[in-house]
């Protein structure tokens, strides 16, 4: 399956897209928020991701313009609760220009009128300020102050807390 938003073709991940995957995992920016990873690190872990191309709710990011493959978006979906779990990171060099609202804006109405997905969740580093800007503030989730999970960053060297947020179809399609 295929999406279109005005900037982005959002389509399932292929073997020609590991150059431009290396390019965003192995970035000291993209480390500092997700597991930093090497050259070897990457290739397994895409080699691991290309299985979820069985996933329907997995996505890279082209750049229309450029063709350009700059992120990558995915709801992973729990078939016993019909809740879906979002995740994205985008190439350090194109942060800042709503590629990711605008992808996850996509995906999530995707999500919702596939019928599959009742509600989606996501969590994030608490200083992870854009990650909490796109959570909160562009898609409208609410933060679930229940939930509480802190681990060690390996790159900040520090005890990091999450953040949770959550939405429903019925808020999202509001
Ligand atoms: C999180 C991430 C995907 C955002 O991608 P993006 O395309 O830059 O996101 P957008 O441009 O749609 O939105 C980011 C917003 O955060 C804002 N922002 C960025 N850094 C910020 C900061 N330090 N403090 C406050 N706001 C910040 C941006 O200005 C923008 O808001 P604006 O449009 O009102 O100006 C990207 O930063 C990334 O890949 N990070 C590493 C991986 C990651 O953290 N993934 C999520 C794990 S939960």
């Amino acid at each position: 399956m295929e999406l279109e938003t005005q900037r982005l073709i959002l389509r399932p991940m292929q073997q020609t897209d590991l150059e431009d995957f290396y390019e965003i995992f192995s970035s000291d920016e993209v480390g500092r928020f997700v597991h930093k990873m090497t050259h070897e690190s990457v290739e397994k872990y895409f080699e691991k991701k290309k299985h979820s191309v069985q996933n329907p709710f997995s996505f890279v990011a082209v750049e229309k313009e450029s063709g350009k493959m700059i992120g990558t978006i995915g709801v992973k979906r729990d078939s016993q609760t019909n809740v879906g779990s979002l995740s994205y990171v985008f190439n350090a060099k194109y942060w800042n220009k709503g590629f990711c609202t605008e992808a996850c804006k996509a995906v999530m109405n995707f999500c919702f009128e596939s019928g599959q997905i009742d509600k989606i969740e996501a969590d994030c580093f608490e200083d992870n300020l854009a990650s909490v800007k796109i959570l909160q503030d562009k898609l409208h989730m609410t933060e679930n102050f229940q939930k509480t999970k802190a681990v060690f960053n390996e790159v900040t060297g520090k005890m990091t807390k999450f953040r949770f947020f959550e939405i429903t179809k019925r808020q999202f399609l509001k």
